[in-house]
């Protein structure tokens, strides 16, 4: 029996399912989007959540208990090695395939099993999916479950790789040469962006990268409807064009951290210590450099960037995650440095990053520019420096520092010089201040959004509906 058959419309308490992919980035958004549609929907007893999630990164139930979400793991035999991106420079691309390949089946017995067991107590209205898992929804169409597709990243991201098989036809992709002149082509048709922002990482083979965008594209087109993480007044004709492209029913309900915390879907344990450390620098003081949860560097230029904050002489809050170094099990900073910035400089392996940024002593923001660290940068009106390095990194990065204008790529070798003068001029330059104005009025923006009348808070009302119709 197909599901609508099982709880036609309008009769009650349904269940969202979700499922989302086993990565920091990816499923902290999807948290929060269960909690956005359970604060709506659930406080009538009327919309119940079930997590699936891969064994491996899986979300800690117990955080979740006062929402009464339900968790079910998949693929508990699964090696975690064979879903993680392997390589000396991950292959992220090489690692979504994996994901789909292995999760399906094991998918396919727990999905069956839960729609069995839900059947009488709210039964499943849909399953909203990451739009990297096509081959989890292909499950789901399988057994009769309509989908919704989540793309965690931003609208500009989903734009280009919707241009990726032209620029393929066209014989642009993958770039006929490695030259920094040929990467540097400007995309006409994809502005600002360059031909290099569009591949993947060094070490995914264009093959695995045209297969992945092939999947999340027939995800996104055969979903009954996208719902996006970004809002209307940042990336209006982006979307604009997303609506006309896919032909799908759209719901850009974010920035979902503003609409839902995520805090309880940190897999690392956040160092709330230096929030109190925070409160006695001073305001707009403060460089926060992290780079997300799967970035990382190699030891030299873990060294550079050591005495390029201590030579800044401005006071910095560095996340020096576990496995941030390359090849490196303990990670050792450079003697001397500790001294060089005593009382200035605070180093963690994880911190509540949504408070950091919204801390008033934030004055900048070091980030590779994941689209959560971007768009909570934008949320509290943070100017960044730039230094992505892989996926829609390198986009993101293009559109702080040439679209918005809240911040600048800190391009080639990292070098302590270099670095020194990147902080001097987002801290204590008239171009910095008026980038960091300039993201001020942004933050503006995304405030109104999220008001009760706001396109965001309007788009998951929307949504709702549409899942209660299903
Ligand atoms: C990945 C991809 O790398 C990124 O390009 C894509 O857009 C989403 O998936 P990740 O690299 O982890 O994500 O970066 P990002 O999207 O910025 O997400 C990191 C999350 O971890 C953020 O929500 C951030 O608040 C959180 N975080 C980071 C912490 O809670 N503490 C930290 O110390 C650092």
């Amino acid at each position: 029996a197909t599901v609508e058959a099982a709880s036609p419309a309008g009769s009650g308490r349904r269940r969202v399912l979700m499922f989302p992919l086993p990565f920091q980035g990816h499923l902290t958004p999807m948290l929060q989007l269960a909690g956005a549609l359970h604060a709506r929907g659930g406080s009538g007893g009327l919309l119940g959540v079930t997590v699936f999630h891969a064994a491996f990164n899986a979300p800690d139930p117990a955080r979740h208990a006062a929402a009464g979400f339900r968790f079910v793991p998949v693929g508990e035999g699964v090696p975690s090695g064979d879903l993680l991106p392997s390589g000396s420079d991950a292959d992220f691309a090489g690692a979504l395939l994996r994901i789909n390949d292995r999760l399906r089946e094991p998918f396919r017995d727990r999905l069956r099993q839960v729609l069995a067991e839900e059947e009488g107590g709210g039964a499943a209205a849909c399953l909203v999916v990451d739009s990297n898992l096509r081959g989890m929804q292909l499950v789901a169409e399988e057994l009769g479950v309509p989908t919704l597709v989540l793309r965690t990243g931003a609208a500009a991201c989903l734009v280009a790789y919707m241009a990726f098989p032209a620029l393929c036809d066209k014989g642009l992709l993958p770039p006929p040469s490695q030259d920094k002149a040929q990467l540097d082509m400007p995309l006409d048709e994809l502005t600002p962006l360059r031909l290099g922002d569009m591949v993947f990482s060094p070490t995914t083979t264009h093959a695995n990268m045209a297969r992945c965008l092939r999947d999340l594209l027939d995800a996104a087109r055969s979903s009954s409807g996208v719902i996006l993480n970004t809002f209307q007044d940042l990336e209006s004709s982006d979307l604009q064009k997303i609506t006309n492209g896919l032909g799908v029913p759209m719901y850009t309900v974010g920035p979902l951290h503003k609409i839902s915390s995520g805090t309880e879907s940190s897999l690392l344990a956040q160092d709330q210590t230096c929030l109190e450390w925070l409160d006695k620098q001073e305001a707009d003081s403060v460089l926060y450099v992290s780079l997300g949860s799967l970035a990382s560097m190699d030891e030299k230029e873990l060294l550079e960037t050591a005495w390029g904050l201590a030579n800044s002489q401005r006071p910095f809050l560095w996340v020096i995650r576990h496995n941030m170094v390359k090849s490196s099990h303990e990670v050792s900073l450079p003697d001397g440095f500790e001294e060089a910035t005593r009382g200035r400089g605070m180093v963690v392996p994880w911190a509540p990053q949504q408070e950091v940024l919204a801390h008033h002593a934030i004055g900048g923001f070091w980030t590779h520019n994941g689209w959560n660290s971007t768009l909570e940068s934008i949320c509290e009106g943070v100017p960044m420096i730039c230094r992505p390095q892989f996926a829609d990194q390198m986009i993101n990065m293009r559109y702080v520092q040439e679209v918005w204008k809240i911040g600048f790529e800190l391009e080639g070798e990292l070098e302590r010089g270099k670095i020194e003068m990147a902080i001097t001029k987002l801290l204590c330059t008239e171009e910095g201040r008026q980038m960091r104005q300039r993201a001020k009025d942004v933050r503006d923006k995304a405030v109104k959004c999220i008001e009760e009348e706001g396109s965001s808070k309007s788009a998951i009302e929307l949504l709702l509906k549409r899942i209660m119709s299903f």
